[in-house]
């Protein structure tokens, strides 16, 4: 919670006036946008695309003004987190369920920075289970052809009932074991019909900020 809540304000550091900036999901980017509204109370000047309903909604009370993707031609920063994080900064993302925006928003912005606790480093992805938004269409054909790489899925559910992503899909959380090429197997799961994306970030994040429960940051 400590190490979640540093990272997340310090992540915030980078924000100037003017700036059009990607908001992210989850518990971590939760702090950052806290962090953004006091900002933007004491006179910050910005403006924010949210990445998912839930994001959208906290930065609405928070003050934050939102537009659309659509409406600006590319984001100055963008602030999130991430499930793993291993040394060449590829990233497994989607635990909340927030991978297809958050997806298309870090690629029209020029600077990801990532927030994440300690426990998120890792020497290789996979020991968290790679989420894929896939198409409620014939649902268990796609999950036979992404098995067909490896893995072992499941779909998700949330109280019992299959979990519905806010772009109305699916996600197959899958478990590969090491992976020892995120690009490449994040390319080769796109190519597959009801495939909608897959939740490796590759040569995508340009900063990492690492909080440490004893209470110190890294950035990297
Ligand atoms: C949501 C995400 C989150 O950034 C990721 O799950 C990390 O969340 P948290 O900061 O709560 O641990 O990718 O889709």
């Amino acid at each position: 919670m400590k190490a979640k809540k540093l990272t997340g304000e310090k992540a915030a550091e980078y924000i100037e006036d003017g700036m059009i900036i990607g908001l992210g999901t989850g518990s971590t980017a939760y702090y950052a946008i806290k962090k953004v509204g006091e900002m933007v109370r004491n006179g910050l000047k910005i403006k924010a695309v949210p990445t998912s309903k839930e994001t959208a909604e906290l930065a609405a009370a928070e003050g934050i003004e939102l537009v659309e993707l659509a409406d600006v031609e590319a984001l100055d920063l963008t602030i999130d987190g991430a499930d793993e994080v291993d040394p060449d900064f590829n990233l497994i993302k989607g635990g909340g369920g927030a991978l297809l925006r958050e997806k298309i928003v870090a690629s029209a912005t020029e600077k990801l920075i990532i927030v994440i606790d300690e426990s998120k480093l890792v020497e290789h992805l996979g020991s968290f289970h790679l989420p894929i938004e896939i198409t409620p269409f014939s649902w268990q054909y796609t999950q036979r052809m992404v098995e067909k790489f490896s893995c072992s899925s499941k779909i998700r559910k949330k109280d019992g009932e299959i979990f519905v992503t806010d772009n109305g899909n699916y996600i197959l959380d899958c478990d590969f074991g090491k992976i020892e090429d995120p690009l490449k197997i994040s390319v080769e799961l796109n190519k597959l019909p009801g495939v909608v994306e897959n939740g490796i970030f590759a040569e995508m994040a340009e900063i990492v900020v690492v909080g440490y429960n004893d209470g110190h940051i890294d950035v990297l």
